[in-house]
């Protein structure tokens, strides 16, 4: 069997098995074979120099590059989430585009391919993930490697109307069409890079699911990611006993928990959020004293200015809410910025009434499938979701809200509050159906099967010429 090599700017290093490529490590856990390969920064920042760093755990090699300081600045602080992740999240007013932090992105892009040149195979598999590499396989080309190339974009993808934004949009789009499979969480992603191609790239043939560029077939695919729904679940019972759900069960002196997790990020929607809190306590008095929300958002990106900004705008938020309606004995929205660990987070989420997902765009949110799979099947809570998280396209019998209307999102909390014990367990059936169907496990598997099938299809081809 070829040998698997993963391309992400995070990698789950043996040495600091830290949360944040936590998330990818854990769903790309069924793919890993002892033999597979993976690549990307070491989180590190050093004079600039491209040694190769070798880490060996379980089988698995970890290939490392640091950045520079300039490097980190313009590639990752500047154009990756200065940028593209914006862009990418429908925010074009955060965008803060500057020619030398493109120039620098695609440097080390250019690095990154220089090194995994080196490291490749023949038949090696490549899997590169997320917007910071969109260009990695046209580097890699460039270079001659003639592998075969896939790609996973973990965020939502923008119709042309917002791409058009992009400075130099078509010269990434273009590079972007150097891999032979690129993957999306959602039809209404994968439509959207489509019809970007159809609008900016000059000529290409179009099919359904994929199209011809530069002579090669480019397949684009839907493949929702997914969790460990049976091993989340197990997870959940085990930790209902643990200190620390026992302290939180304690602490909340019999009342309801509503409870969010998320890295603190502008895309999750957590002004709206508290607002929407704020608003079930001022519109139904009756749940106040009876219900505590407890928000975990973890730091992130603390060096962008636009993430310093929205902690300032919580921070007083949650200060104004409390302030407005605490008791001497009751602190309505509990709120840290700490991480927690995924074990303990499973307790926490089996215990609480209410899972609160509002973000105003993601790209799927596993948060959403990991609370309902620790739910308990015989008295489960109730998940509130945003229309604009990807999990909505599978995940439709959530209290499905508008996560821009405050009062819609605090309308769900009341009946999520209030919703009979028939009708949580209807919903959460066929919620946990879902999540059971579309697990980390079948989301590798169809993207390998995907990336090893190299046979181009035989499709009614219709040429496309941009206007
Ligand atoms: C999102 C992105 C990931 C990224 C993660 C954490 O989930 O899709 O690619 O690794 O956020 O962000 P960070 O900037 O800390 O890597």
């Amino acid at each position: 069997m070829a040998r698997l090599v993963i391309v992400s700017n995070r990698v789950p290093l043996p040495s600091e098995r830290g949360p944040r490529a936590g998330g990818l490590a854990v769903a790309l856990a069924d793919a890993l074979r002892p033999g597979s390969l993976w690549f990307g920064w070491s989180g590190r920042r050093s004079a600039a120099n491209a040694d190769v760093r070798l880490q060996r755990s379980e089988g698995i090699s970890f290939a490392t590059i640091d950045l520079s300081e300039a490097e980190y600045r313009g590639f990752y602080v500047s154009f990756a989430n200065g940028v593209l992740w914006p862009l990418l999240h429908f925010r074009l007013g955060l965008v803060e585009y500057r020619r030398e932090d493109y120039e620098a992105y695609r440097a080390v892009n250019r690095k990154f391919a220089d090194a995994v040149a080196g490291l490749l195979r023949p038949d090696d598999l490549v899997w590169v993930h997320d917007y910071h590499l969109f260009p990695l396989a046209e580097e890699l080309r460039r270079l001659g490697v003639r592998n075969r190339l896939g790609f996973f974009l973990h965020t939502p993808f923008v119709p042309p109307a917002l791409l058009h934004a992009l400075p130099r949009a078509a010269e990434m789009l273009r590079a972007m069409c150097a891999f032979d499979v690129i993957g999306f969480h959602t039809h209404s992603y994968q439509r959207a890079f489509l019809d970007c191609v159809r609008e900016i790239l000059p000529v290409t043939r179009i099919h359904e699911g994929g199209f011809m560029h530069d002579g090669r077939h480019v397949r684009a695919i839907v493949d929702p990611i997914g969790i460990d729904a049976k091993g989340f679940a197990e997870a959940a019972v085990q930790a209902a006993d643990s200190p620390e759900t026992l302290r939180l069960r304690e602490s909340l002196s019999g009342r309801a928990l509503a409870l969010g997790v998320d890295r603190l990020d502008y895309s999750k929607g957590l002004v709206n959020r508290f607002e929407a809190f704020g608003r079930l306590l001022a519109k139904y008095p009756k749940h106040r004293r009876q219900v505590s929300f407890l928000q975990i958002a973890a730091r992130s990106r603390e060096e962008s200015g636009s993430y310093q900004r929205l902690r300032r705008e919580l921070d007083r938020l949650v200060g104004d809410t409390n302030g407005r309606y605490s008791e001497f004995d009751w602190v309505p929205l509990r709120y840290m910025t700490t991480t927690v660990r995924r074990q303990v987070l499973a307790g926490f989420f089996r215990i609480a009434r209410l899972g609160i997902v509002t973000p105003l765009r993601d790209g799927m949110n596993l948060v959403a499938k990991e609370y309902v799979a620790a739910q308990d099947p015989t008295d489960p809570g109730v998940l509130i979701l945003s229309s604009f998280a990807g999990a909505a396209e599978d995940l439709t019998d959530a209290l499905i809200v508008n996560p821009f209307d405050a009062d819609e999102i605090a309308d769900a909390m009341h009946e999520g509050l209030a919703m009979p014990l028939s009708e949580r367990l209807r919903r959460h059936a066929a919620l946990r159906e879902r999540v059971w169907d579309t697990t980390a496990s079948k989301y590798c598997a169809t993207f390998l099967a995907h990336l090893q099938s190299d046979e181009t299809p035989v499709p009614r081809l219709r040429l496309q010429v941009a206007s």
